[in-house]
């Protein structure tokens, strides 16, 4: 019988590791309706329990919010502090920041808050006597964990930070002493797109690795070996959809258009 968790996996496992970590995307244009499974919810939530965590703490707790009431109520707040921080672009980038789509809140069945609790097992942890932010960190791997297991689950997230968090435990019930760390949107997708959103609208490009790698000595860097994944091939349909920038969403466009996703705003 095979070995659960052999010191190797093969190749083809590998590679099922590297596409999923290349195809995760945030997604905020293609969520659809349709419910996703409790047992699939289930299992992307135990790969975020199963993330690493500072002195083994798992800081971390999950609220799954699905009343359509409340989470319209998450949204008026993302609308209220996405005008605030549209206004603190220079004028240029504040029109194309309105015309991004940053959230599914709506679109998406399920919604996440992600908690930290600074003191789960008491005030000192193994590991964060000196770097108090671990918790947070290990409460993010356990974020990075969900996402690619939604992706693998062929389910899409989308990270919405543009919130007032206070508010948001407010309208969830969270602890004053819980720490919301990410509100998340989940669901099924009708596509995953190659690129990042707000690299395919131009905001910002992907930095090279060597770029941001140094050795030995900070600032020193070297050129690329060969051997990396190939990821980036470049697509066949390098065109932008309308629904990234205009803001339109998958149910939008399919009412609009007959056909999901493939609507050009008018
Ligand atoms: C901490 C964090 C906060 C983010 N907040 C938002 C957000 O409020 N709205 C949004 O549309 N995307 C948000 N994102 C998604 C990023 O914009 C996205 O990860 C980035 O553009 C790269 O795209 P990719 O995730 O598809 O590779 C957030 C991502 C992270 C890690």
């Amino acid at each position: 019988m095979r070995d659960r968790f052999p010191l190797r996996f093969s190749a083809a496992e590998r590679q099922a590791l590297y596409e999923v970590i290349f195809a995760r995307r945030d997604v905020r244009c293609e969520f659809l309706p349709d419910p996703v499974a409790p047992e699939q919810l289930w299992r992307v939530l135990d790969a975020a329990h199963h993330a690493g965590s500072v002195g083994f703490s798992q800081p971390w707790s999950f609220l799954v919010i699905s009343d359509r009431e409340r989470r319209a109520r998450v949204r008026d707040v993302f609308l209220r502090e996405t005008e605030r921080a549209a206004e603190r672009f220079p004028e240029e980038k504040a029109a194309l920041y309105r015309r991004i789509k940053l959230e599914g809140i709506l679109e998406a069945p399920i919604n996440l808050c992600v908690t930290c609790d600074r003191e789960r097992h008491g005030p000192e942890v193994i590991g964060r006597n000196t770097m108090r932010q671990t918790d947070i960190y290990s409460t993010c791997c356990a974020i990075q964990n969900l996402w690619l297991a939604a992706r693998a689950e062929g389910l899409g997230v989308g990270w919405v930070s543009i919130i007032d968090p206070e508010e948001v435990k407010r309208i969830a019930g969270i602890p004053a002493n819980q720490e919301l760390v990410a509100y998340l949107c989940l669901g099924h997708v009708r596509e995953f797109a190659e690129k990042p959103d707000l690299e395919k609208v131009g905001w910002l490009q992907r930095l090279p690795l060597s770029q941001v790698t140094f050795w030995e000595h900070w600032g020193e860097r070297r050129s690329e070996p060969s051997g990396k994944f190939d990821h980036d091939a470049e697509s066949t349909d390098g065109s932008v959809s309308s629904d990234v920038i205009e803001g339109r969403s998958a149910v939008e466009s399919k009412a609009h258009n007959g056909q999901p996703g493939k609507g050009k705003a008018g």
